[in-house]
């Protein structure tokens, strides 16, 4: 109860509101004065998740099973799909969760706060334009919406990367490894946007439909494993060790970022050459040998974090249901690993680069099963609403492991017919990845509407004070609903 109540502050002066129980390190004190405004940043994630990114998960498959006549607006909305999950759901998600984080582990307040509030219209209105520009808008509209989509997604960018490397690139900060995944982590969301204006510009002055395919999938790389699973190792690396009773790892976590980011770098510039230039069995080696890095920095992320090998269990009760999705994250990573290094190996000896289904299956996996599973699982554990969540609704295990499963068969759902490859190529393939959309846009409906019903419910005057949480658990102990 002690540390419910600790930890559903959320005030000026708490920790990283992950509270390990038993004798851990203890915590920076905080000096954060300055609190990002994460709620915004998930409210907006979220809303672009729900009415944008899955929803297009459900409808795309359709619109090919069903044989919807959508013409190249498919490919088109594909490429939108991809862009408003990656840098809208997960990308704001990601970066407010960030911004909450680096004071409290780094002991140093937020950089450049007045850059902090414009990062929402800049990204969301960036991704919302290019979702609505690319594949509905003609002529002049069509060019004006893309370009200006480029130019806010640039300085949402710029001021991003400015925001964390002002914040952790301080002699006094204590991030430690942490701040190598944070700050290679934000070069890559630069280099990602630097690359889309590129290809933005190139749209519009030949009028093409669609991003070329080529550059977009070296795009989609910088923004995948670049920033999201940068920062996401980072969080990782820096919460998880303390709840499996392992020490937290400071220099082989700094090799696991740098390998990460080089595996990144490798990839990013041999496929991008391709792409403008020719592609040739030494770009293809390089992007295969690119892509057996990564899978290393999974596997030691994974290793690193200690869930594979626990000390000790030093979950607060509460906390366990949650941690699950911890767990099942690093589960998807290392078959992310597995399945990159299965794909990389063969082609890397042929000279060839790996396969648009290949590809496909990588992709999901870590989108699905490692970033949203980890998002729903870390969101519960840290964002404040939801561990004030546990004292108003103690019974809501049996919820988070429904949604749990839910996102598990998602997962499977959505990278079989991947994984099949060329042996499935009728439309029924696009069923399950149909069916995994609905049971995907359950499972973040339920978590967003967690989020949205404790954000309400604790806004009631005094709702955190001792004499409240008193009382709740004092009618509790009646048997007495709270
Ligand atoms: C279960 C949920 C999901 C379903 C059913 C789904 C479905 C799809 C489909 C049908 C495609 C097109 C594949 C093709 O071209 O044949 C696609 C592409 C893509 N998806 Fe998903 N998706 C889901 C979740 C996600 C998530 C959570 C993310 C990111 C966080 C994501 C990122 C992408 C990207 C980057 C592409 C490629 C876009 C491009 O080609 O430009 N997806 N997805």
């Amino acid at each position: 109860m002690a540390d419910e109540a600790r930890s559903a502050g959320g005030g000026p002066g708490d920790q990283i509101p992950l509270i390990a129980v038993g004798p851990v390190a203890a915590p920076h004190p905080p000096r954060a004065h300055y609190d990002a405004p994460y709620r915004l940043f998930l409210g907006t994630s979220l809303a672009l998740a729900l009415f944008g990114g899955f929803l297009l998960a459900v409808l795309l498959p359709l619109a090919q099973a069903l044989a919807w006549d959508w013409g190249t607006r498919w490919q088109a909305l594909v490429q939108a799909h991809g862009q408003l999950q990656l840098l809208g759901f997960a990308g704001l998600f990601i970066a407010g969760m960030a911004l909450r984080l680096m004071p409290r582990f780094s002991g140093r307040d937020i950089a450049f706060p007045r850059l902090v509030p414009a990062l929402i219209p800049l990204i969301g209105g960036s991704v919302v334009l290019r979702a609505l520009a690319q594949p509905w808008a003609g002529g002049f509209p069509r060019d004006a919406g893309l370009a200006l989509s480029a130019a806010l997604l640039l300085a949402g960018a710029v001021a991003f990367a400015a925001v964390v490397w002002g914040t952790l690139l301080q002699r006094e900060s204590r991030a430690e490894a942490t701040a190598w995944y944070f700050c290679l982590g934000a070069l890559a969301y630069v280099a990602q946007a630097a690359l889309n204006a590129a290809i933005v510009v190139e749209m519009v002055r030949r009028g093409l439909e669609l991003a070329p395919l080529a550059k977009d999938e070296a795009l989609i790389f910088v923004q995948l494993f670049g920033f999201l699973l940068l920062f996401l190792c980072g969080v990782a690396t820096r919460a998880v060790p303390s709840l499996t009773g392992n020490a937290r790892p400071d220099a082989s976590s700094r090799a696991a970022a740098i390998t990460l980011a080089v595996g990144v770098a490798l990839y990013g510039v041999a496929a991008v050459w391709a792409a403008y230039r020719t592609p040739t069995q030494a770009t293809a080696r390089i992007e295969d040998a690119a892509l057996l890095l990564v899978a290393a920095a999974f596997i030691a992320v994974t290793w690193l974090s200690g869930v594979a090998r626990p000390r000790a269990n030093r979950v607060a009760r509460a906390s366990q249901a949650p941690f699950h999705f911890v767990r099942a994250a690093f589960a998807w990573l290392v078959v992310a690993a597995i399945l990159t290094a299965w794909y990389a190996v063969p082609a890397l000896i042929d000279g060839k680069v790996i396969d648009a289904f290949a590809t496909d299956a990588i992709r999901h996996t870590l989108t699905v099963g490692v970033v949203t599973m980890m998002i729903v699982g870390m969101g519960m554990l840290v964002v404040p609403e939801f561990a004030g969540r546990r004292i108003q609704h103690p019974g809501g295990e049996l919820v988070a492991l429904a949604v749990l499963a839910a996102l598990n068969v998602a997962v499977v759902l959505r990278i079989w017919p991947a994984i099949d490859g060329v042996r499935w190529i009728s439309v029924t393939r696009f069923w399950p990845m149909a069916a995994a959309g609905a049971v995907a846009i359950a499972a973040v409906g339920a978590f967003a509407f967690m989020f949205l019903q404790s954000y309400i419910e604790q806004r009631t005057p005094g709702w955190g004070s001792t004499d409240a949480l008193t009382s709740r658990a004092a009618a509790r102990e009646r048997g007495e609903r709270p």
